[in-house]
């Protein structure tokens, strides 16, 4: 990686040939940013700079950051106790948090497995879906329906229903199980496609998984909420299990507490993760209707759901998300998602007239400005750093996934920076 001048801190520069980032080619990649600090809607980097950050850390922090509230819970839950196992042992925060869960989720989503990230959270609700098959002495539904331009995470069975780029399914050939992965039903004669392959190929299905009303990491790409009905009805006809992967839309991102409220339809299995904890600790759960979990109980000990991470339920991770539900229930959050779509959309929308722009779409807190194509993804990100705000723009896509406290004016920073920039 090239060096980004004399200002990088030792730690940097010693550092720096030891570890791997995410999806980066280490040989050509600029340096990364140095960050030392994290207040409000603010990174501080080593230099001094502060950057507002337009993506909320993969638009997890959703209260900002540092919030007191959810320090406060960790340093109170360090001191009891940071971590217990948590197989033949139980403890207040997760057994807290996932009655609380089971109360703000839909309909009888009341049965949370733990796990410590999101893309985990979704190779149990796949397990989950065919065992809970095999357990009813049928062994043929062993597959998936999922959708193209979704994103279900990196481990390989998320990656397998994931879309064909955004699994990587060429490059991971080899090691993916092969699943069906269809157009999603958004008019007519997809709708029609979907529902003639069901009709033919359900006995083999054991579930279909979807991100609901926003595909993130496919491209910010948005669809109607009766997409989800039809998907709920046609799962419905075929005896499917229907997963909600609301990793991101979940906890407000959409304008409602879970994206599957605004289409009055709730999922049998749901998926969360990423502002579970309001961006500061790794958790995620799998969560499961009633009908799910009576499919695992009986005599038979290998009726069990068969998982277990190490990690599961840690006491940190779960007292930090029984606080960010605190504030959920106490602070406007849902209000000022709202507010946040009403200024996004009047001061994104000038960018529609801007050469090279195809769209501009907001929804809740997430707005985009999708190009036909971005040629240099790393000078524009730099262009941004250099505007003084922190963003993630991939493929063709330009996002801003603020933190829901973001103060007015710092988004109108956002927002100008991108008019700016983009010209
Ligand atoms: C919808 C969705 N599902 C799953 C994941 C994977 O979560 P994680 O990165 O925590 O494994 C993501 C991450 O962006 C996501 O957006």
């Amino acid at each position: 990686m090239p060096s980004n001048g004399n200002r990088d801190p030792d730690w940097l520069t010693a550092g720096r040939g030891h570890v791997w980032w995410p999806y980066t080619q280490m040989q050509t990649a600029p340096a990364p940013l140095p960050v030392v600090r994290t207040h409000g809607t603010r990174l501080v980097l080593a230099d001094g700079r502060e950057l507002i950050d337009g993506v909320a850390s993969w638009w997890t922090a959703c209260h900002g950051y540092n919030h007191p509230h959810i320090r406060a819970a960790i340093e109170h839950q360090l001191a009891q106790m940071p971590h217990v196992m948590f197989a033949g042992i139980a403890h207040e925060q997760p057994l807290r948090l996932a009655q609380r869960l089971a109360a703000h989720l839909p309909d009888d989503l009341d049965h949370v497995f733990y796990s410590d990230s999101g893309s985990v959270a979704v190779e149990i609700a796949l397990k989950m879906a065919m065992q809970y098959w095999l357990n009813r002495e049928d062994s043929s539904r062993t597959r998936f329906v999922s959708f193209r331009h979704g994103y279900h995470g990196d481990t390989a069975g998320a990656m397998a229903v994931s879309g064909p780029g955004e699994g990587m399914h060429g490059t991971f050939a080899g090691l993916l199980p092969e699943q069906f992965v269809m157009p999603l039903p958004v008019d007519r004669a997809s709708e029609a496609a979907l529902s003639g392959f069901l009709a033919v190929h359900h006995e083999a299905i054991a579930g279909m998984i979807v991100e609901p009303l926003v595909q993130g990491a496919g491209g910010m790409l948005f669809h109607e909420p009766a997409v989800l009905k039809t998907l709920r009805n046609l799962c419905d006809r075929h005896g499917i299990l229907l997963i909600f992967d609301e990793i991101f839309t979940g906890f407000g991102r959409t304008g409602t507490m879970f994206a599957c409220e605004q289409a009055s339809v709730a999922p049998d299995i749901i998926t969360l993760s990423k502002g579970l904890t309001g961006g500061t600790m790794t958790l995620a759960a799998t969560v499961a209707n009633a009908r799910v979990y009576a499919g695992f109980l009986g005599d038979d000990p290998e009726q069990a759901l068969m998982h277990g991470p190490t990690f599961m339920g840690n006491a940190l991770a779960c007292a930090a998300a029984n606080a960010s539900l605190d504030l959920f229930e106490r602070e406007p959050r849902l209000q000022q998602v709202a507010r946040i779509a009403v200024q996004m959309r009047e001061e994104l929308e000038p960018c529609r007239a801007l050469r090279g722009v195809r769209d501009v779409r907001v929804m809740g807190a997430i707005g985009v400005v999708e190009m036909e194509r971005i040629d240099d993804l790393a000078a524009l990100r730099a262009r941004f750093v250099e505007a003084g705000v922190f963003l993630r723009p991939f493929g063709n896509t330009v996002y801003l996934t603020p933190s829901f406290t973001i103060a007015a004016d710092d988004l109108s920073r956002l927002t100008g920076a991108i008019r700016r920039v983009l010209a």
